[in-house]
Order: structure tokens, then C-alpha cells, then sequence
């Protein structure tokens, strides 16, 4: 953390004079901090102590110094090398998801490109309300780290889900920030993502239920830390990661094939998380097929496996398969990593609550040719998806 800076707003919680202890640790660690506080945190703690703390003037509200709030806001935003909010509200959650700028927080958070961390606290109906947790999502998908928050008796006697989490937690998710600010700088990183589309005819096609959620996480999260992305996707209804180099929109995997293929050679990471379809028509027809009486039967041919083909062609690149798998998965998986010249595998069990197909989340099981396991619990793909951009640094 030695000279690390670190922006801290804080927003009105009564879990707010935490932040206090938080702005002390991180001084202590050697950080240059800076806070920002919303009107309503003035009145859980008073700008003065976070002076004290920081070192560095505290700013509130936005139009304490009119003269002065339009540099001091793009300053902080461009001072911060990561940005954290402690505590998190419901309403500043709900701001930042609608991209409201009513205040120098808010405004700050959208003008700063460092990565946010928002640890929430608030009373646990509030916490698990569709509202509160749909906005989470939309923040989660545009790259916005969420350090969840701790259950257990809350400062109105609820029991649930909304307490902030440990102070130790908030610490250990910037220290991973900060081992993650721009560690792929001069990395060229192709992840495919989403399902492929084999025709039947020119109204019907085979496919399957990935909705590319794992695909862009990683692909957003190899972008804030610098890499050269290029993101080869099947039709997904979400919107691209802003940053990549390229988007490549395919349609079959016959498409993905030669989107990958022909990108191959300049790349240093190739990561195959899209769900591409094992058989495709052996006949397409030009024309719709027209129903009779009669059963209709179609008969299947074999796509080409892309994971495989990279595998035998593989010179420099370090290959990262997964393994969608409803029964042995271990197996399975150590099979596809072994046969297709894979340096990691990502095998995840479709079957489990929470993993797979559609969910924001994952519970995986990472395996790399070395034969070494890890079983990763449930988390955000958000978060997998550096979990996973930390696992393949690490390979040797
Ligand atoms: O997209 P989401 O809704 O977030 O869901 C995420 C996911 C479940 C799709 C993802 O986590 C995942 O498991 N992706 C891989 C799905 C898949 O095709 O797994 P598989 O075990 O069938 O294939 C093994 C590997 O070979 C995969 O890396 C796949 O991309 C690749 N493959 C498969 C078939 C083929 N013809 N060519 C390939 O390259």
C-alpha cells in the first residue's frame, strides 16, 4: 500500500464511523488517502476526524467552494488509483447505476476511471430488495467490485445479510486491487464468450443457454488491468465491456472458428469460455422446412472443437479451456485439459445452485497441467473472473 493513493467516500450509515478506522489502517500501511463524504456522512461523523485521519482536506457536498468543486472533483478522480466507498448505500448504489451526479461524490465516482469498490451496509430488507440487488448487478457487469457485506445483528436488531464487512475485509480487497491495477499491460488476451447458433433452416438453429455472463467478466476484468482484449461473442443480449480492442460478433461455431483462428497467432492468452455447439445440421436447408405428418428427423455432424485445434497449434500462447460438465467433473475435466494441450481448465458443474449457465455467479473448480487443484466456492463472475486473470499469472 506504501504510496498507494486511495480515494475514500463515505455516504450517510450509521456503519459510516467505521470508515475512521479503515482511513487509520491505510495511513498506517503507508497510503496516501483522500476522503470525500456525502452531506448525510456529516452526520454520522464529522469532516474534521477524517482530516485528522487522512492528513488531506475532506471534501462534502458539492458546492462547498463552487470556485473550487469542478477541480477538485476531476483532481480526485484522477488521483485516485482506486476508489472505495465506505460504507455504500442503497441511494448511492441507486445513483451510481442511474449515473446521477447530484452530489461531489457521485459525481467524482463517475468521472474517475480508477476501480470502485463499494462496500454495502444497510438494514437487510433493504439489501436483499429486487431494486437494490438488480442495480448491484448492473454496477457488477460495468466492472464495479462489491465487497459484500458480513450477516449477522444489524444496528436495528434485524439478523441477516447488510452488515459491513470487516474492516481486514475492505483492507484485503485493495491490497488485491492494487496487485491487479494494470498487471496484463502488455498482455493480447482473446476470450471468446456466449452460445453459438448452428441453422437448421433460415427460422430455426440449435443452441444452448449461455447467456456470455462468464465470457464478458473475464473480458472486463482483463481490460481494467490493462490488456489488449479482444472478445469473440456469440449472440448475447449484454453490452460489451468498454476498452476492448475488438468485439467479433459471430453466429456459429464454424465463425467462432475462423474469428479465433485467424487471431491466434498474436495472441499471448487465449480463454475459450463460450459454449460452443459440439454438432451442427449435417444438411442446412435453404429453405424453411415445411411440416408434414411424419416425424421430423435431423441428422447431427460434429463441429470442429476450436479448444482442440488451438491446442495442437499452440507456440507461445498460454490456452485456458472450461469444462461444462453435469457429472464427473473432475474427471472429465482433467481429461479435456490433458487432450487439448490446455495450460488451466475451468470445470463448473451446471447442475449446482448458483453455477453455470445465466446466474451472475460460479462455483468452480480450477485444475493446470501441473495437476494442481483448486475448488473455488461460490463468487461473482465478476470476481472469478480476476480470480481466474490472477490464476493464469501465476502458471509457470
Ligand atoms: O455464459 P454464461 O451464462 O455465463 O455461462 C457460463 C458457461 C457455463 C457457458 C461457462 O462457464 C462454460 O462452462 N463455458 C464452456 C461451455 C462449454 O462448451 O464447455 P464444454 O465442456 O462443452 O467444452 C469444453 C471447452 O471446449 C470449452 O472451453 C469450449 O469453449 C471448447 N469447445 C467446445 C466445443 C467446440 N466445438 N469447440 C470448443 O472450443
Amino acid at each position: 500500500m506504501q504510496d498507494k493513493n486511495i480515494a475514500v467516500g463515505i455516504t450517510g450509515g450509521i456503519a459510516a464511523y467505521k470508515a475512521c478506522e479503515l482511513v487509520s489502517r491505510l495511513k498506517k500501511m503507508g497510503a496516501n488517502v483522500k476522503v470525500a463524504m456525502t452531506r448525510n456522512a456529516t452526520e454520522f461523523v464529522t469532516p474534521l476526524t477524517l482530516q485528522s485521519l487522512s492528513g488531506n482536506p475532506v471534501v462534502t457536498g458539492m458546492f462547498d467552494r463552487p470556485a473550487q468543486w469542478e477541480i477538485e472533483h476531476i483532481a480526485l478522480a484522477k488521483w485516485a488509483q482506486v476508489f472505495v466507498v465506505v460504507p455504500t448505500t442503497a441511494n448511492l448504489i441507486g445513483k451510481l447505476a442511474a449515473g446521477i451526479a447530484d452530489d461531489f461524490l457521485s459525481t467524482t465516482l463517475l468521472a474517475t476511471r480508477a476501480p470502485i469498490y463499494l462496500a454495502p451496509a444497510m438494514n437487510t430488507q433493504m439489501y436483499t430488495h429486487p431494486v437494490v440487488q438488480a442495480n448491484m448487478r448492473k454496477l457488477r457487469e460495468m466492472g464495479v467490485r462489491f465487497i459484500e457485506p458480513a450477516t449477522g445483528r444489524l444496528a436495528c436488531g434485524d439478523v441477516g445479510p447488510g452488515k459491513l464487512a470487516e474492516i481486514d475485509a475492505i483492507v484485503a480487497a485493495l491490497e488485491e486491487a492494487f496487485q491487479r491495477v494494470r498487471d496484463y499491460a502488455d498482455c493480447r488476451i482473446l476470450i471468446t464468450a456466449g452460445p453459438t447458433r448452428e441453422a437448421i433452416d433460415p427460422v430455426r438453429y440449435l443452441s444452448n443457454h449461455s447467456s456470455g455472463k462468464m465470457g464478458y467478466a473475464l473480458a472486463q476484468a482483463a481490460v481494467r488491468r490493462g490488456g489488449a482484449v479482444t472478445l469473440v461473442s456469440g449472440p448475447v443480449a449484454l453490452e460489451p465491456p468498454a476498452g476492448l480492442e475488438e468485439l467479433v460478433r459471430v453466429e456459429s461455431a464454424d465463425d467462432m472458428y475462423q474469428a479465433v483462428i485467424q487471431r491466434y497467432p498474436d495472441q499471448d492468452i487465449v480463454i475459450m469460455a463460450a459454449a460452443v455447439a459440439d454438432y451442427k445440421p449435417k444438411i442446412l436447408s435453404g429453405q424453411k422446412i415445411k411440416k408434414t405428418a411424419e416425424p421430423l428427423v435431423i441428422e447431427f455432424v460434429k463441429n470442429i472443437d476450436i479448444l482442440a485445434e488451438l491446442g495442437k497449434s499452440k507456440t507461445h500462447q498460454k490456452l485456458i479451456g472450461f469444462a461444462a460438465e453435469t457429472e464427473n467433473l473432475e474427471e472429465y475435466a482433467r481429461t479435456k485439459l490433458i487432450r487439448k494441450n490446455l495450460d488451466l481448465i475451468v470445470a463448473n458443474d451446471l447442475t449446482q445452485e448458483g453455477a453455470g449457465f445465466g446466474v451472475d455467479t460460479n462455483i468452480v473448480k480450477l485444475i493446470d497441467r501441473s495437476g494442481k487443484t483448486e475448488d473455488v466456492p461460490l463468487m461473482s463472475k465478476a470476481d472469478l473472473g480476476d480470480l481466474v486473470l490472477d490464476r493464469i499469472k501465476q502458471l509457470s
